[in-house]
């Protein structure tokens, strides 16, 4: 069944925007969170245009309170079935450093792994009040297995990966459905000056088209492409040593990140 009231964070670009123009259309309704208005509202354009009602909500998701605010007062309106913690930022380790720069890496723990909690947090009562709803968390491949160029990304998504894991049996028991949203690569600005080999690569269409797919089927875990998941998963049982060894003769250049703490 699809989704017809969706919040989704991060829909001002890449993956979010591809999501929320994916879903729009007659009888839609999106909220559309993100922090840049300019790009908020070409989204909302573009999805009115194929006949959805567009709300948006410039909030910070690093700002647990207005976000809360944010989730409530749009379920309020109208009961959303669909909640997308999608915003997400990518850092690296610079080649030859040893350790993060620590205020992106707290950086990017506030905005992948708090932002994702204050965007799930406040809707899980009234949707399993309602006994209907899926909560979606957009993880990543690279939260399979830790690598070498950026550990607090890895981190992050590897959070997301296990407290959606924890959260889908009692939201289950209560009518709420929880999707764990792994994509590879996708062609997007979060990876636009990522110097890397980036395998079966997609575009945000695509993959958009996937995830939709796996959300209106309340799939628990929506993967792709699902050759590199299953790679990345091989390399959790193989010689620790040797996949170190292997991922650490990889050409990789992953920018450092300006996002901080606090907004
Ligand atoms: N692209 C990939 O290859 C890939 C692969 C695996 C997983 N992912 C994950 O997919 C998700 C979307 O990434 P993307 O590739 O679509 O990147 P993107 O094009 O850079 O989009 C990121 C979105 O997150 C929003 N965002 C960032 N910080 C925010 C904050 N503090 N508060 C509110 N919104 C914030 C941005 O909106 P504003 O700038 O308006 O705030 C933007 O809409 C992320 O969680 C990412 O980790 C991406």
């Amino acid at each position: 069944m699809t989704a017809r009231s969706i919040l989704i964070t991060g829909a001002s670009s890449g993956i979010g925007r591809a999501v929320a123009v994916e879903y729009a259309g007659q009888g839609v309704r999106l909220v559309l969170v993100g922090r840049d208005a300019a790009r908020l509202e070409a989204t909302a354009a573009r999805c009115r245009d194929k006949g959805a009602t567009v709300e948006i909500a410039q909030v910070d998701v690093r700002d647990r309170l207005a976000m809360r605010d944010a989730v409530l007062d749009a379920d309020r309106r109208a009961p959303l079935d669909l909640v997308v913690a999608n915003a997400g930022i990518n850092t690296g380790l610079p080649q030859g450093a040893l350790v993060e720069d620590p205020e992106p890496v707290r950086g990017i723990f506030a905005i992948n792994l708090l932002g994702v909690l204050n965007t799930v947090e406040p809707i899980i009562e009234p949707m399993c009040a309602r006994g209907a709803g899926v909560i979606a968390l957009t993880g990543s491949i690279a939260g399979v297995r830790g690598l070498p160029y950026s550990p607090s990304y890895c981190a992050t998504k590897a959070a997301v990966h296990l407290y959606a894991e924890s959260l889908r049996g009692p939201l289950a028991r209560k009518g709420v459905a929880v999707s764990l949203i792994v994509p590879g690569f996708v062609h997007t600005p979060l990876n636009e000056n990522l110097v890397a080999f980036k395998p079966l690569a997609m575009t945000d269409v695509r993959a958009a088209k996937i995830i939709r797919s796996g959300l209106d089927r309340r799939k628990p875990m929506i993967v792709f492409p699902r050759l590199l998941y299953w790679a990345s998963r091989l390399s959790t049982v193989l010689p620790i040593r040797f996949v170190d060894w292997f991922l650490m003769r990889q050409p990789v250049d992953v920018p450092v990140t300006q996002e901080r703490m606090q907004p």
